[in-house]
C-alpha cells in the first residue's frame, strides 16, 4: 500500500520508526517531513498528507505530532480527509471500520513506539464496513460542502 506520513518537529524520531516499520511490512511510504528537530508548523505537514490521501496518490495517511491533535486537525480541513488520533488500537479500529478514517494520527508525547506501531498495523488490517454507516460518513461529507 503507498502510505503518506508526516510530522512536526516533536515526532521526527517515532516518525521514523513508524516509516521503517511500514517499510518492512512491504509499504511504500511517502515522507513529507519534517525530518530535523528545528521547530516548524504542523499545519503544514497535515495539510501535504491530508491532500496526497484526497488525491489518491496515498491510499492512506499517518500523522505524528506532539499529540496528534494540531496536525490532525490540519488534514481535517482538506475535502474528503477524515483523519482521527488514537491512543490505542480500539479507536484506530473502530474509526476505520465505522468512520472509514483514511489518516490514522497519534502523538509522540502520548504514546510509544510499540504502541504506536499496533496502533497503525490495527487501523491498516481493519477494512471499513460500509451499511449502514455510509449513510452517515456521507453526512460527513455533506458537511463540507
Ligand atoms: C509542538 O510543540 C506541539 O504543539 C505540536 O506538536 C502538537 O502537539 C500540536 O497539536
Amino acid at each position: 500500500m503507498k502510505i503518506a506520513i508526516g510530522n512536526d518537529h516533536a515526532a521526527v524520531e517515532l516518525k521514523n520508526i513508524i516509516k521503517e516499520h511500514l517499510e518492512a511490512k512491504g509499504h511504500e511510504v511517502i515522507n513529507v517531513g519534517t525530518d530535523t528537530n528545528d521547530s516548524c508548523d504542523y499545519p503544514a505537514y497535515g495539510e501535504k498528507v491530508g491532500r496526497l490521501v484526497a488525491s489518491g496518490e496515498a491510499e492512506a495517511g499517518v500523522l505524528i505530532c506532539g499529540t496528534g491533535v494540531g496536525i490532525s486537525i490540519a488534514a481535517n480541513k482538506v475535502k474528503g480527509v477524515r483523519a482521527c488520533v488514537c491512543s490505542e488500537p480500539y479507536t484506530a479500529k473502530l474509526s476505520k471500520m465505522h468512520n472509514n478514517s483514511n489518516i490514522i494520527a497519534f502523538g509522540a508525547r502520548v504514546v510509544g513506539s510499540e504502541m504506536a506501531k499496533m496502533i497503525t498495523d490495527t487501523w491498516l488490517e481493519t477494512e471499513y464496513e460500509g451499511g449502514r454507516h455510509q449513510r452517515r460518513v456521507d453526512m460527513l461529507d455533506a458537511i463540507e460542502g
